[in-house]
């Protein structure tokens, strides 16, 4: 048989082949030990010399066209196969797939998103700190004596002290962060002004109750340049809780202690709940206590490297739970953290 007879024959019992068994029969045939087609090919070598090139070419190629008709058959009877499996079956591959619960996010973060876009629209940055933080920034930085009741171990968490290395503790407040920040721009040249926020997790050796939690979120707000001043502070802390909690408000300050500011104040809101009219919220004084803030103590500019008689600076620590639980009328702290999937679902989906 020449080329051609054998091409036309073998490919015609390729596609005659009536099922799977047949076609692996016919491979083994011409492919298999003793195989037709590696045979053909090899008879190159009983021809004269001068027929060889041509010959060696053809067979090839109709080696090669033989091979290709045998998948291309093995992939019909797939498929075939494929489709009566799916016909008897009520699997539609075309159906969409389930759709996948999204999560909500965490009222903390809606509100402390919601402050740092605030923030940041009003020329402040943010900055980071550690939550494990040494003595010398939580507090010798901050103008809190050694002797100061708040380094009392049942108000720190401490680590378990390195020898050599100073006492690290988690991190009592976002306050460390104002020195980190002011002592790395005075190492870059600091240009005034100086504004960053530092929203973070803190944690205080706390008992556990309706309006305490041993972990907690605040957000710190540090201002340093000339000529600052109370006023400053107090239009600032007027415009973010007016953005916050969605209504005008009314602010007082009462003198309040912390040893990095002088003056020290804290701040109050009239009460959501009752409009200052008085209510078991705010019980019945109209007011709701509500951020600590004050003047940064000279003695802290000075650790930061800024010079207080050049410049004056406002700091301020806001309680992230207490600002979302005014927002939204949350009487519990403890359902913050408490992992409840039906509180948590009640916070809308907000894509970011
Ligand atoms: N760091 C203080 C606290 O956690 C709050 C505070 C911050 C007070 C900034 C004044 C200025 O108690």
């Amino acid at each position: 048989m020449d080329t051609t007879a054998r091409r036309e024959h073998w490919l015609r019992a390729i596609a005659a082949a009536a099922d799977p068994a047949a076609l692996a029969a016919i491979d083994t045939r011409l492919f298999g030990p003793k195989g037709e087609v590696p045979e053909f090919v090899r008879s190159v070598t009983a021809l004269p010399k001068d027929e060889r090139p041509a010959f060696g070419k053809a067979a090839n190629a109709v080696k090669v066209e033989v091979e290709q008709a045998l998948a291309a058959r093995r992939e019909q009877f797939a498929a075939a196969a494929l489709a009566q499996e799916l016909a008897g079956s009520a699997f539609d591959p075309t159906e969409p797939g389930p759709r996948a619960a999204r999560g909500t996010l965490h009222p903390i973060t809606i509100v402390q998103n919601e402050l740092v876009d605030l923030f940041t629209s009003m020329g402040f940055r943010w900055e980071d700190g550690p939550e494990v933080e040494s003595e010398y920034f939580n507090f010798d930085a901050l103008n809190i004596p050694g002797d100061h009741p708040a380094r009392e171990s049942q108000d720190t968490f401490w680590c378990k002290a390195q020898p050599g290395l100073g006492r690290n503790l988690l991190r009592t407040h976002t306050s460390p962060v104002q020195v980190r920040t002011m002592q790395r721009l005075t190492r870059q040249g600091f240009h005034a002004p100086l504004k960053v926020v530092v929203p973070g997790r803190c944690f205080r050796s706390e008992t556990v109750d309706k309006t305490h939690e041993h972990t907690f979120y605040q957000m710190e707000g540090l201002v340093v340049d000339r000529d600052v001043s109370t006023a400053n502070l107090i239009h600032t802390m007027k415009t973010c809780l007016r953005v916050i909690l969605e209504r005008d408000v009314q602010v007082r300050l009462r003198p309040g202690f912390f040893p990095f500011v002088e003056p020290g104040f804290e701040l109050d809101v009239n009460c959501p709940f009752c409009s200052g009219r008085g209510c078991s919220v705010c019980k019945q004084s109209g007011w709701i206590e509500i951020l600590p803030c004050g003047m940064v103590h000279p003695n802290v500019l000075r650790q930061g490297g800024i010079d207080p008689e050049a410049y004056t600076g406002f700091a301020f620590g806001m309680g992230l739970q207490r600002v979302v639980m005014l927002r939204y009328g949350i009487d519990d702290i403890r359902q913050f953290m408490g992992g409840d999937l039906r509180f948590l679902r009640q916070f809308p989906e907000v894509a970011r």
